[in-house]
């Protein structure tokens, strides 16, 4: 019956924005993502929709988690406290909302993701009207911006965002390399740069940097960036996994032009994410950052995930020279509510 109604048409009066409701909307909402990003989830992706339909089979459950998040808007539980749209029972709509926690700048924030509609009730004004109730909701929650990430080959998502008055901040990359090959590690210290682990007492220079300078879209790996990534401890890639390495020009010591955070995503995979000054030009000291982290023993042997701003095409060529092929290219796009 839908797929008979034309962009003029009225929507069915049974048609209507809901907010999400766990135990009634999990099962829909997991079904709709995966028809509307067939072709762009990746591996992680298709997991968590995974995840949800299992979880929407335990009733229970799901009852104990509806009752937290309306006592915990956000508490993280798969779909969020967004709105969806149901046409005749059928969900045709989501827009997720997720608690951001404080950013450390901008205060108590919010993320949209899987904002999507079916494709024969597209371009009819159902996704808009959605993300107004789902920023309209986010404000009420006390939250002062929300943020998402798009691909920035997606024009229709990207021309929505852009007219509810979201901003562009960073292009980020996602890059894999299953394999990395045979590479040179260069020296940490020449006459152009210093490369080095960062070091405890140095974190409020790491957050300055990357909250203000490097990322202020507020998120990385599509999670939102919090105080406690740049805490003190645990540091030191053999103890914990976690690391975090900074480049210095020598001509001005007392300041950061890249960080590179190093995680142990599981014991075979490491994720990366590359911070860089918008400012800094030096593309052959930003490849020795990566390059002397890449090929060190404990690096070298692993699967690698890395998100990086849009960067020269030095860099570029440098990572595809390492064995890593371009995932996707994102917006990172923010709004103060
Ligand atoms: C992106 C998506 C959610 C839009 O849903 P929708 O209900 O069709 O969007 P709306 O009708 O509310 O459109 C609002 C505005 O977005 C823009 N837009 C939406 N789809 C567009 C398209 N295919 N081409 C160009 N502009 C588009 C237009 O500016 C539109 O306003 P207009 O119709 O007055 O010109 C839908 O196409 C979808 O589910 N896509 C697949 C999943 C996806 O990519 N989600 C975004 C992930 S970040």
């Amino acid at each position: 019956m839908a797929a008979t109604l034309t962009k003029q048409d009225e929507l069915p009066a049974r048609s209507g924005l809901k907010p999400v409701s766990i135990g009634r909307d999990l099962r829909g909402i997991a079904e709709l993502v995966e028809v509307c990003f067939a072709g762009r989830l990746d591996s992680q992706g298709r997991a968590a929709v995974r995840e949800m339909k299992t979880l929407a089979q335990f009733f229970p459950l799901l009852w104990i988690l509806s009752a937290l998040e309306t006592l915990l808007p956000g508490v993280g539980v798969g779909a969020g406290v967004g709105y969806v749209w149901r046409d005749e029972g059928r969900l045709i709509g989501n827009a997720s909302l997720y608690r951001a926690g404080a950013h450390p700048v901008l205060g108590p924030g919010w993320l949209i993701a899987n904002v999507a509609v079916a494709p024969d009730y597209r371009r009819r004004g159902v996704a808009r009207t959605m993300m107004h109730a789902t920023l309209d909701r986010a404000r009420r929650f006390g939250g002062q911006w929300a943020a998402l990430q798009v691909e920035t080959n997606n024009l229709g998502a990207v021309y929505l965002y852009d007219s509810l008055g979201f901003q562009r901040y960073e292009q980020l990359t996602q890059w894999e390399a299953v394999s990395l090959r045979t590479g040179h590690r260069p020296q940490p210290v020449t006459n152009q740069w210093i490369i080095r682990r960062r070091e405890p007492g140095e974190f409020k220079e790491a957050m300055d940097f990357v909250l203000n300078r490097a990322r202020r879209g507020a998120m990385a790996w599509t999670l939102p960036l919090s105080r406690s990534d740049f805490s003190d401890f645990p540091l030191g890639a053999r103890s914990t996994g976690r690391d975090r390495w900074v480049l210095i020009d020598p001509a001005a010591p007392n300041r950061f032009q890249a960080v590179l955070w190093v995680e142990a995503a599981t014991w075979s995979r490491t994720k990366m994410t590359l911070f860089v000054d918008p400012e800094y030009q030096n593309t052959e000291a930003v490849c020795a950052l990566l390059s002397y982290v890449l090929y060190s023993p404990s690096i070298r042997s692993r699967v690698v995930r890395l998100e990086v701003e849009t960067i020269s095409e030095a860099v570029s060529s440098m990572l595809r020279g390492s064995g890593f092929r371009l995932l996707r290219t994102l917006y990172q796009m923010r709004l103060a509510i």
